[in-house]
């Protein structure tokens, strides 16, 4: 059964988070804990509803050994009411998360995907869009490390409900 729906969110949904539902689903997939969590993405802004992840997303991603598989989607309140923990890449993100609902108990579910991060806890993840391969490394590497221990930190919760 379902336990948690996971909602990873940042501007454009092409770049950083598609990249963290896949690292996701990679990392759930190799637990066996598929029948426990959802996972999507969502970008705030509208600019690339239906469009695949950038291809240099795409390629950072197979290079260390994760398949995206993604359609840009908008951010809506309806999906603040759906999801269990919405997870904002930065600080904009976030702000932008927040004015899409004045209910406390939608706000309270969004956080900073860096708060899981051990090293720049609470720093945004930097958009890599006007960068180059090492950009889109360093999302990676901050993404991988984020997930393990946002994934350590539901493993409680977890277990202690299955
Ligand atoms: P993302 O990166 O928010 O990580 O998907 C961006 C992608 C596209 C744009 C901005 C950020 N854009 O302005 O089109």
């Amino acid at each position: 059964m379902i336990q948690k729906k996971i909602v990873f969110v940042c501007l454009g949904n092409i770049c950083r988070s598609p990249l963290a539902e896949a690292i996701f689903k990679h990392k759930i997939k190799e637990k066996n804990w598929h029948q426990y969590v959802e996972a999507a993405s969502c970008g705030t802004a509208n600019y690339h509803v239906g469009d695949s992840p950038d291809p240099r997303t795409i390629a950072n991603a197979k290079k260390n050994g994760v398949v995206i598989q993604h359609l840009g989607r908008q951010l809506s309140e309806a999906d603040l009411k759906y999801y269990d923990i919405i997870l904002a890449m930065d600080q904009s993100n976030y702000q932008n998360i927040l004015r899409l609902s004045n209910d406390t108990s939608h706000r309270k579910k969004v956080k900073m995907m860096r708060e899981y991060d051990s090293i720049g806890k609470g720093n945004d993840v930097p958009d890599p869009y006007y960068g180059g391969e090492k950009n889109f490394q360093e999302v990676f590497d901050i993404l991988d490390r984020s997930i393990e221990s946002f994934i350590h930190d539901l493993e409680s919760s977890i277990l202690r409900t299955s």
